[in-house]
């Protein structure tokens, strides 16, 4: 049986949170003398601290309770703060599936935390046998998989994510910073049924607002209220609290664009596949794509040449290359490149780049 009292580091569980000012005292007032702010100025007010109006339209969009969503300096804050809660630094461990997000190694380390990180299998799913050897080390506490997955493209099965939330009796993370441009559902919809799982999701892809850092994690509200004890009184400021609001009242918006990306996606597959060195595009439920190439550090190097950058994962997935759907006259210039390394070859590509797909 999962008891999340078991899960939590003592600590944590006695911490009493820091209450603000504006935890205290709810509501408008006619003169605000109880934070020490200054009276000039349109940013002197401190942001709510509980980003109250986010969640309540979250809670519409997604179907969850106010008390089931906690808001976070994007979705690296959501996984830094469940090492905070769950993992005593030095003593507990983490587990994740490679290759994936580097984030969690980070945060991990950053936290004195062990990261086991299992290797996924040749098409890049989890191995459920090799992972069950695990499931019973009590001092296992977080397992993260990110679905759609960063930098493979594809999405976990329902099953065997199920299977991890029926068979381990801590916390698992589900990233789900690319959702949104998946044709699988999320694991929101689940939370009811799994009283161990944290979806987390952002702002910073599919909606656009990378630069405004929001992330957003779900889960039943005992999870949530360890998350409002741990995070900075005021982790979220006004400006980024603004921005997300503007951006939930145009959804229709937010589709279109979506939409667009899409769209592109499927031209930039079908491009791909045509250029000739390229040796294997990856499906993707992402708003990337990964492709296979005989040196992908040689690729890299000459798109830079070009002032174009992609992101050469060849450390993590031998020989391949990242690219992000970007608009439709980023991505011509994109293909255009490539096209031009395919047909002139030089001194660097020559005999390199020029290779056959099989
Ligand atoms: C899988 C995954 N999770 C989380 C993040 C971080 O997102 P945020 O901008 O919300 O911190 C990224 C960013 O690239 C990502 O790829």
């Amino acid at each position: 049986m999962f008891n999340l009292e078991k899960i939590v580091r003592p600590n944590i569980q006695q911490l009493k949170a820091y209450s603000s000012a504006r935890d205290e005292f709810k509501g408008e007032a006619e003169v605000y003398l109880d934070a020490n702010e200054n009276p000039f100025g349109s940013l002197n007010r401190y942001p709510d601290p509980q980003q109250t109006a986010i969640k309540k339209r979250l809670s519409e969009i997604k179907g969850v309770n106010e008390n089931q969503i906690f808001i976070g300096n994007g979705s690296d804050e959501v996984i830094d703060l469940a090492f905070r809660i769950f993992c005593k630094p030095g003593k507990d461990k983490a587990l994740t599936f490679t290759p994936s997000y580097g984030m969690y190694n980070v945060s991990a380390t950053i936290n004195d935390v062990s990261l086991i990180e299992l290797p996924l299998t040749e098409d890049f799913q989890i191995d459920i046998n090799s992972l069950e050897t695990y499931l019973a080390d009590e001092s296992l506490k977080l397992i993260f998989i990110c679905s759609p997955n960063n930098p493979t493209g594809n999405c976990f099965t329902k099953e065997t994510i199920e299977f991890i939330l029926r068979n381990f009796k801590g916390i698992v993370i589900i990233d789900e910073a690319y959702i949104d441009f998946s044709t699988k559902t999320s694991f929101i919809n689940q939370l009811k049924n799994y009283p161990n799982l944290i979806v987390s999701q952002t702002f910073s892809k599919a909606w656009a607002l990378a630069g405004v850092r929001v992330g957003v994690a779900y889960a039943n509200s005992t999870i949530i209220n360890l998350y409002n004890k741990v995070k900075p009184p005021y982790n979220v400021s006004a400006l980024n609290q603004k921005a997300v609001l503007e951006k939930l009242d145009n959804i229709a918006q937010f589709e279109i664009e979506k939409n667009i990306i899409l769209n592109e996606k499927e031209k930039l597959e079908k491009e791909l596949q045509e250029i000739e060195f390229i040796k294997k595009v990856y499906p993707s439920e992402a708003n990337f794509i990964l492709i296979e190439v005989t040196n992908a550090t040689e690729l890299y190097n000459q798109l830079v040449a070009q002032k174009i950058i992609t992101r050469n994962r060849n450390g993590l997935v031998h020989n391949c290359i990242r690219v992000t759907i970007g608009s439709e006259k980023e991505n011509k210039q994109f293909i255009k490149a490539l096209e031009k390394l395919s047909v002139t070859p030089n001194k660097v590509n020559k005999g390199t780049l020029n290779f056959k797909r099989q």
